[in-house]
């Protein structure tokens, strides 16, 4: 897939992760730029992140799979797409990383209201030098073995959030195939896709834009800063 009408600031080299999809629509690169800048205020980041959310959660909704639908329109036959959300949204399960990953889950939600719901809590230790994920609490729904889950965090960096969260998901007691997960994401790290490709090839990854890379600190670059603060506003 090309990127170069996407918000990608590098190119993607598939060998970053065998599971890769870059959400499509131009609207990404437009409010990506609000989200991007330094100067956008809390409300608008917020009004911003929520459309280019609700694009990308419906872009990584559509991944899940489909067969073939023939229906009748008021002016004839048509040959559509029926998807296993849409016809059986029960058998969905939405798991956000908190907190981030909680915006996206409530676009998730809008689309899907019925999906089941789970919550993984995970904080970067921002005081160690490689910022390690510490895993803190989860609360998932009763699974079945029929389920698809979409696990939702705005941001890929080290991937330990991620790789801890899947962790979770795939290890007993829930023992969800990977290839039935969905990392629903807006901005990813090489680094990350990389770390991700290692540990979980088989979850596909839907992502709105690939960065340059990670800096001292672990962060995205160029990115937005941290997603949580900046959508919470708790930016000191
Ligand atoms: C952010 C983000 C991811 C994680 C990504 O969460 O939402 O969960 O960092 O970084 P990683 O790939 O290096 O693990 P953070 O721990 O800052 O918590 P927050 O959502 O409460 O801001
Ligand atoms: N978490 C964020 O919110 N932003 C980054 O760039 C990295 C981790």
């Amino acid at each position: 897939m090309s990127n170069s009408d996407n918000e990608t600031t590098a190119a993607t080299p598939p060998s970053l992760h065998p599971n890769l999809v870059v959400s499509p629509s131009k609207a990404h690169r437009i409010l990506f730029t609000k989200l991007r800048n330094l100067d956008t205020s809390c409300g608008d980041f917020v009004k911003y992140a929520k459309r280019s959310m609700r694009i990308l959660v419906e872009d990584a909704l559509a991944e899940f799979p489909t067969n073939p639908l023939s229906i009748t329109t008021p002016c004839g036959p048509h040959k559509g797409l029926d998807s296993i959300v849409v016809t059986e949204p029960t058998r969905l399960c939405a798991v956000s990383i908190v907190r981030s990953g909680d915006c996206l889950l409530d676009q998730v939600r809008e689309v899907e209201p019925s999906c089941t719901v789970g919550k993984i809590l995970i904080q970067r230790d921002e005081t160690s030098p490689n910022k390690e994920a510490r895993l803190l609490y989860t609360k998932m729904p009763p699974l079945h073995k029929l389920d698809y889950v979409i696990l939702c965090d705005p941001m890929l960096a080290t991937g330990g959030s991620a790789k801890t969260a899947l962790n979770v998901l795939c290890k007993e007691p829930y023992r969800i195939p990977p290839s039935k997960i969905i990392f629903c994401n807006m901005i990813c790290a090489p680094e990350g896709l990389q770390a991700m490709a290692k540990a979980y090839p088989d979850v596909k990854i839907v992502t709105a834009c690939i960065d340059e890379c990670l800096n001292a600190e672990k962060f995205i670059v160029p990115g937005l800063g941290d997603f949580g603060d900046r959508y919470f506003n708790t930016v000191e």
